[in-house]
């Protein structure tokens, strides 16, 4: 089965520009090589501390940032090959909730204006079918279909969150991008709308990418994770695989302190010890080695390759690696290992 969407090699760069002339003197390398597929029905949770990418990343497989390097595949297609028209009619399948509902939500738009608008531009429906679409789509999300003619101010955090996924879902999109989608609302309406989520996401067939600080939600509503640091893939792999068995030394910090797991809301990433590099000038070989209690010779020197350390469960650490040949690394990595 080909995946939903593929990311190969995607590495996104923020220029820091100098002088006079005001060029590129250096890169935020925020995103910097990353592989990753999702496939059909999957919801796939992206985790790591502040800063590490993962609004770079969705950012990126959105083309809502240029891309540095890399290839994106939807559906098997390479985003780059396709013509506007081809591109704009698969946008349509790819939509995004943010974090904070009230800043992506205009304020001075009727709710039948903001969940309509992707319909009216899209699909140019008139006035009473326009109407009769978008109450469906807030009964959808469980609102009242008379809310259409509020305004989001009227609303609590949780029903403008739930305003935003109607919108998203106004096309019927098959990947949905959730970035933080409940941080920013009180729990009992988190709790709330992640069963609405995973009750959407069974109803109608949807694919999510869920970033989220907070492990109980990932663990809630994703069955694959991956975590990221630095602006690359640490691991990666089903979530109760990862979840049972952290292989990287980074997964296993921050899951030091996970708590209830039936207890959602709760912020649980915990940061290990130690000053996040700047990705302007990243450490050489793994990433983690200046913060890592493990980290030997090898790790300054040679960035690890993906190894699987169970069914789809994929680790970039020398501690799981095959060793490099003829190398002090090698050595120590094998003892390590054995
Ligand atoms: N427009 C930009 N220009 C320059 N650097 C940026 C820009 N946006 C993000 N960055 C930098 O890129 C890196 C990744 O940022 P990003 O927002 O993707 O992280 P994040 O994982 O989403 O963080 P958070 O969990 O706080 O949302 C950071 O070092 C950030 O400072
Ligand atoms: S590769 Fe080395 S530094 Fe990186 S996480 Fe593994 S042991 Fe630690
Ligand atoms: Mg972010």
């Amino acid at each position: 089965m080909k995946p939903l969407l593929a990311i190969e090699g995607l590495k996104v760069y923020y220029p820091v520009k100098g002088g006079v002339l005001q060029r590129p003197v250096a890169w935020v390398k925020a995103v910097d090589d990353v592989t990753l597929s999702i496939d059909q029905g999957d919801a796939l949770g992206l985790v790591g501390e502040s800063g590490c990418g993962k609004t770079t990343l969705v950012n990126g497989l959105l083309l809502l940032e240029k891309l540095t390097a890399g290839r994106i595949l939807f559906d098997g297609h390479d985003l780059a090959q396709l013509s506007k028209g081809e591109l704009r009619r698969l946008r349509r399948s790819v939509q995004v909730v943010f974090q904070d509902p009230f800043w992506s939500l205009n304020p001075r738009w009727l709710v039948r204006d903001i969940v309509g608008e992707p319909l009216r531009v899209h699909e140019h429906l008139g006035r009473e079918d326009l109407v009769s679409a978008v109450r469906a789509l807030l009964e959808l999300v469980g609102m009242n279909g008379d809310d259409i003619y509020k305004y989001p101010h009227e609303f609590s955090g949780g029903l403008r969150q739930r305003i935003a996924i109607a919108r998203a879902l106004a096309l019927k999109p098959r990947l949905v991008v959730l970035d933080e989608p409940t941080s920013a609302i009180d729990v009992m309406s988190q709790h709330q709308i992640l069963l609405m989520l995973a009750e959407l996401k069974d109803r109608l067939g949807l694919t999510y990418i869920l970033v989220s600080h907070d492990l109980s939600v990932v663990r809630y509503l994703a069955n694959k994770i991956a975590v990221m640091y630095l602006g690359q893939l640490a691991e990666w792999g089903p979530v109760q695989g990862v979840f049972a068995n952290p292989a990287h030394p980074y997964t296993q910090a921050l899951f030091s302190a996970v708590p209830d797991p039936k207890r959602m809301g709760v912020d649980a990433l915990i940061s290990p010890a130690g000053e996040v590099p700047s990705a302007l000038n990243p450490p050489s070989g793994c990433r983690f080695h200046t913060r890592c209690p493990e980290a030997m010779d090898v790790c300054r020197r040679e960035r690890p390759a993906a190894s699987p350390v169970g069914l789809g469960h994929f680790v970039a650490c020398w501690l799981h690696s095959d060793p490099v040949p003829s190398t002090e690394g090698h050595l120590e990595a094998v003892s390590r290992l054995s």
